[in-house]
């Protein structure tokens, strides 16, 4: 396993719209233990395959330490309900920024064997599998900001004990 480079904003992978993947090779699973190192050492809950650079639909997530997602080709196939808080990403290191989402979501997808799976997400779940995905069709959550891109910096500690005050 390897760490690859965050790519952060301004850089068009990012505005890219991402392919389906069609099998599992070493490559690919090489690319997601990379993913989930790279993800897990700059403390974030989420990392997309176009934020390492790579054009492909593919997603990591563990937004407790202890449930490693992954989902290929994913998609939301159900969502209700609606959560507003703070935002983060690490292709923007140090900045946050309120967003609102669905509080719940179902989605469908492939997992790391290319097994159909459902994942069912609540909460900080919830709004982490909408914000990967968007990025596999070029999107950033800059796009939903309510108000102003924040520093994290400039956050009080209240702010910062929302537990969506996370990096995805
Ligand atoms: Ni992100």
């Amino acid at each position: 396993m390897a760490l690859r480079n965050i790519r952060e904003f301004g850089d068009p992978v990012l505005n890219k719209v991402c392919l389906e993947v069609k099998e599992m090779t070493a490559r690919n699973k090489e690319l997601i233990d990379d993913m989930f190192e790279t993800m897990y050492d700059a403390n974030g809950v989420g990392l997309a395959a176009p934020q390492v650079g790579v054009l492909k639909r593919i997603v990591v997530i563990d937004t407790t330490g202890e449930d490693p997602l992954v989902l290929i080709n994913p998609r939301i196939t159900e969502q209700d309900g609606e959560q507003t808080g703070y935002e983060g990403c690490l292709s923007l290191p140090g900045k946050t920024g309120i967003v609102t989402r669905p509080n719940h979501v179902k989605c469908e997808a492939l997992d790391r064997d290319m097994n159909p799976i459902e994942i069912e997400g609540e909460g900080l779940l919830a709004r982490a599998i909408c914000h990967e995905l968007e990025h596999l069709d070029g999107h950033l959550y800059t796009e939903h900001l309510e108000g102003e891109l924040l520093d994290t910096d400039s956050l009080t500690d209240d702010d910062e004990d929302d537990e969506d005050a996370e990096e995805e």
